[in-house]
């Protein structure tokens, strides 16, 4: 059944807002963070009104409430990502959860010549931490290209930098491009070769139903904000075995067993790398988050924004000056779309879309060397989600186009 987008639209509060002048809001920018539904508000606000206590540590009536909250916080997301509370990690956010697989994982059981690979599509936070990890120990970084002119990974490159690889860095689907890498491919692939698998599902796990034990990889990122849940909160799905043969990075209260002057031993899963007072709201808000996409058909979510997306990739290119990034034809991606005018900076674009109540992201995207394939430094980049409607899409494409016919030359 087709999405009741009126329905949903009146549990995000912040939709009914004016911007620029009495404008509605168009909010067009939710690859970057999404909107949050009335009952992920509420659910956070009920935890700071009613339960808040630390977690772990106290047998009062609200330390036990908050830990029971924190824990079925976990239970819920355990759930919706196919996988088990004692496989799920709390981080604060997607960026944290690669920097625990780099700095707890990678450090402990790579060494000097290991390679991992990685890809020109990643964002930032895809490519820095291995720098960072190679330089102090001499890990080799393969680099997979991207054919940019069918807007896909050189799998040939991949094939032939596999062996001897010990780690697989891939992001599911790009926040640039809005393109969705062949994720089983890769991961069977990899497998094959002996590598384990890190999938970066930032812009993945928004409007597909994730299902960790299915995907076979040994990592899975993830980010709560972009999938209507609070910002400070993510996770990292991670295998047993990973679990088992990783350090940890942060270390302090509510990771150890004992700690004597001397020495401490850790605790065991997932809390041996939530180091200190954990993120508790955003954990039962994160939860609830993914209780309210639970009610709905992710599947008619994903054909929904990515049909936006189609059709808004294919309206404004044939506005006179834009070129549109990505490839828009086939039904797999996001809701991004990136594009560029030939003589309007990205930013004054930004500011005349603002002006009319649209809003949308211009910038490298945390993703310069993927930009820098494309021999651009920035774009302009609308991105869709549930909530966004057709005739929001239409009004996007005939601002642009007013925009452009004023000052485009
Ligand atoms: N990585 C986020 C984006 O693409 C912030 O906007």
């Amino acid at each position: 059944m087709p999405l009741d987008v009126d329905a949903i639209r009146s549990d995000f509060p912040i939709l009914s807002r004016k911007v620029s002048g009495g404008k509605d809001l168009v909010y067009l920018d939710n690859a970057a963070t999404t909107q949050k539904p009335q009952s992920v508000i509420d659910a956070m606000t009920s935890y700071y009104e009613q339960s808040n206590a630390n977690v772990h540590r106290a047998v009062h009536t609200l330390a036990a409430e908050a830990t029971e909250m924190y824990e079925n916080a976990r239970n819920t997301l355990a759930d919706w990502f196919g996988t088990t509370r004692d496989n799920l990690i709390f981080t604060s956010g997607t960026t944290e959860a690669i920097n625990l697989v780099a700095w707890g994982w990678a450090r402990s059981n790579l060494k000097s010549g290991d390679a991992v690979i990685i890809t020109e599509m990643e964002h930032h936070a895809d490519i820095v931490p291995w720098q960072l990890l190679a330089e102090e120990k001499g890990i080799e970084i393969r680099v997979i290209p991207i054919n940019t002119e069918k807007d896909i990974l050189d799998m040939d490159i991949f094939e032939a930098s596999l062996p001897g690889a010990k780690l697989v860095c891939v992001v599911h689907t790009s926040n640039v491009l809005g393109v969705a890498n062949p994720i089983p491919e890769i991961i069977n692939m990899a497998k094959d070769a002996g590598s384990k698998v890190l999938i970066d599902a930032a812009q993945a796990a928004p409007h597909h139903r994730l299902n960790f034990s299915n995907l076979g990889a040994d990592f899975v990122a993830i980010s709560g904000h972009k999938m209507c849940g609070p910002t400070g909160i993510g996770c990292l799905l991670a295998t047993s075995e990973c679990i088992e043969q990783m350090e940890p990075f942060m270390s302090g209260g509510d990771m150890i067993e004992t700690v004597t002057m001397e020495k401490s031993t850790f605790a065991s899963g997932p809390q041996k790398f939530e180091a200190g007072t954990p993120k508790i709201a955003e954990a039962i808000g994160f939860a609830a988050a993914a209780e309210y996409l639970s009610k709905l058909d992710m599947d008619e979510v994903h054909h929904h924004i990515r049909g936006l997306a189609k059709l808004t990739a294919e309206k404004i290119k044939s506005v006179q000056g834009i070129t549109v990034y990505g490839d828009h034809s086939v039904d797999e991606g996001s809701g991004v779309v990136s594009f560029l005018h030939d003589s309007i900076h990205a930013e004054d674009l930004a500011r005349f879309m603002d002006a009319g109540g649209f809003a949308m992201r211009t910038g490298h995207h945390c993703a310069q060397p993927l930009l820098d394939a494309y021999g651009v430094s920035s774009t302009n980049r609308v991105s869709f989600y549930l909530y966004n409607t057709e005739d929001e899409a239409n009004a996007f494409v005939d601002h642009l186009r007013y925009v452009v016919e004023k000052f485009g030359g």
